[in-house]
């Protein structure tokens, strides 16, 4: 019982949390789908709490129903239903963060450390990520998920 514990615990550590998403609203669920993503470190995939200067692992895994050569992607947070985007990663390549290209129907997994900016405002606000085809943007994987941002 407890060597189960240890190495559940131990897994949970090197792999993350997985974490609460929730669709896109402007999406087709046909275009893409995401099945699970995780953050390390992070309590509660509910509402994990990230401290600002601070890096986190971030991964999720989709499937694309399209092909693309290269992705794009970008992480922005949500204010007043404007998406807001994240300097850190910005209309940035996304192939260097999983493997391209793409098939449809072909599992992917992004990987990403993300620090945070000390000039993101602090509180509780939903970020959204998507990772699209370079060729045609309307092609596009895309997710939501509830942070904590804070100080320390
Ligand atoms: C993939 O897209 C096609 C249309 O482009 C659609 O007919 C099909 O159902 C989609 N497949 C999945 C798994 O969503």
């Amino acid at each position: 019982m407890l060597r189960t514990i240890v190495l559940l615990s131990l897994a949970a550590a090197a792999l993350g949390t997985v974490i609460k998403i929730d669709k896109c609203e402007k999406v087709p669920e046909d275009v893409c789908t995401i099945s699970e993503s995780r953050i390390s470190p992070c309590v509660n995939g509910n509402e994990c709490k990230l401290k600002k200067g601070k890096e986190h692992a971030i991964s999720f895994d989709f499937t694309p129903n399209f092909s693309a050569e290269k992705l794009k992607t970008a992480v922005y947070y949500v204010n007043r239903g404007m998406d807001i985007p994240f300097a850190e990663l910005n209309d940035a390549d996304g192939c260097l963060y999983t493997t391209c290209p793409v098939a449809p129907g072909v599992p992917q997994q992004l990987n990403y450390k993300l620090r945070l900016s000390k000039k993101l405002p602090s509180g509780n606000f939903p970020i959204k990520w998507r990772v699209w085809n370079e060729a045609n943007p309307a092609q596009e994987c895309c997710f939501l998920a509830h942070l904590a941002i804070s100080r320390r």
